[in-house]
């Protein structure tokens, strides 16, 4: 039930942190599991990298973290697997918050029959997915009512932080601090995400970019507004944004900076380059700041690591989502022409 809560989409968002913490703390109790997925896929030739929608997101977050080191990963929409050939030296990373998206069912079937071994990282027991799969791995978010995936992407960036995290050597100390990352990157961000929401909520179309980490997490961005505000929304590398789509901003044209705290100089350029075209500037950073005038609204969220980034741009980003979708007098939970879960192909 709602338990006096105005949306299931808020109640989700305010269980994230104790969703990621939970995550965590389960994966680690089975280390033996998770040392066995983790070793397949240090000694994989290629990871593929096969989800859908929020899912995909979090699993291009898994794909960068380990391209920086030379893996080989291939991010794969599940809708498109089609176009992939894999083979018995790949292993197939499949993550589905229902474990019951037909797309990403269809394609792990698929690279299994070609001898691909499979792990799977869904947020419920006993579903499709997790049987297929050799080693089936969980979120543990608890079940999510609103359509939006909010609570369970959180917890994937969380698991697949953890995972990439065990793949690369690093030290695991930092994920003590991921709960009250989210938490207070909550606190923090409400206030201003509603701002941020009101604002756009009266626009038809806005930008999302961002650089590194911050490309995926803008196209989750985007997604969310998309999905319950019915606000056009795309997502860019920002460095691309000059190879053309800067070309409809004009006066006002929003644009949601994401800035994960890499390469700042090089996102503030762009971020110089809207203004000088008087785009309507937001800023959401997770480390360091971005704006060089008080113009600029900024939602910046301290982190004591830096890659505990997209854990911290998760709520802002949910909530000015949220907020475009209340002033404008939508019901988060319940976009239109959406299911929770996609059966069909
Ligand atoms: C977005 C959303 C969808 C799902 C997608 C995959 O908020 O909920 O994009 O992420 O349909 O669903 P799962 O993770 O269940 O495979």
């Amino acid at each position: 039930s709602l338990q006096g809560y105005e949306s299931f989409m808020m109640k989700e968002i305010r269980e994230s942190w104790g969703a990621v913490r939970d995550t965590i703390v389960g994966l680690m109790n089975d280390m033996e599991k998770l040392g066995k997925a983790v070793k397949a896929m240090d000694k994989a030739r290629r990871i593929l990298v096969v989800a859908a929608g929020t899912s995909y997101h979090a699993g291009l977050i898994f794909a960068s973290r380990l391209m920086r080191t030379g893996k080989t990963v291939i991010p794969v929409i599940a809708s498109e697997y089609e176009n992939v050939k894999a083979g018995g030296e790949d292993v197939v990373l499949v993550i589905s918050q229902s474990g019951e998206t037909m797309d990403s069912l269809l394609a792990m079937k698929s690279f299994k029959n070609s001898g691909s071994f499979v792990v799977s990282l869904t947020n419920t027991l006993g579903n499709s997915i997790s049987y297929y799969s050799d080693i089936a791995l969980h979120t543990r978010a608890g079940p999510e009512i609103g359509v939006a995936a909010t609570k369970t992407f959180t917890s994937q960036v969380g698991a697949l932080l953890l995972i990439s995290s065990l793949m690369i050597g690093e030290n695991l100390d930092y994920l003590k601090e991921a709960e009250s990352t989210v938490s207070s990157s909550f606190s923090k961000s409400i206030g201003y995400a509603e701002k941020i929401g009101v604002d756009v909520s009266k626009k038809q179309s806005l930008y999302y970019l961002g650089k590194g980490l911050g490309v995926p997490m803008a196209m989750e961005g985007a997604l969310k507004i998309k999905e319950i505000a019915y606000i056009h929304a795309e997502a860019y590398p920002a460095g691309e944004s000059k190879h053309g789509p800067i070309a409809l901003v004009e006066k006002d044209f929003p644009v949601i900076f994401v800035n994960t705290g890499e390469h700042v100089d090089e996102l503030r350029n762009n971020l110089k380059e809207m203004q000088s075209r008087k785009a309507r500037v937001y800023v959401v950073s997770a480390g360091s700041e971005l704006r060089s005038d008080q113009e600029v609204t900024e939602i910046m969220i301290d982190i004591n690591d830096a890659r505990l980034a997209p854990l911290a741009l998760a709520p802002p980003l949910q909530l000015i989502a949220y907020y475009a979708a209340k002033e404008r007098g939508l019901n988060p939970d319940r976009p239109r022409n959406l299911a929770k879960t996609v059966t069909v192909r």
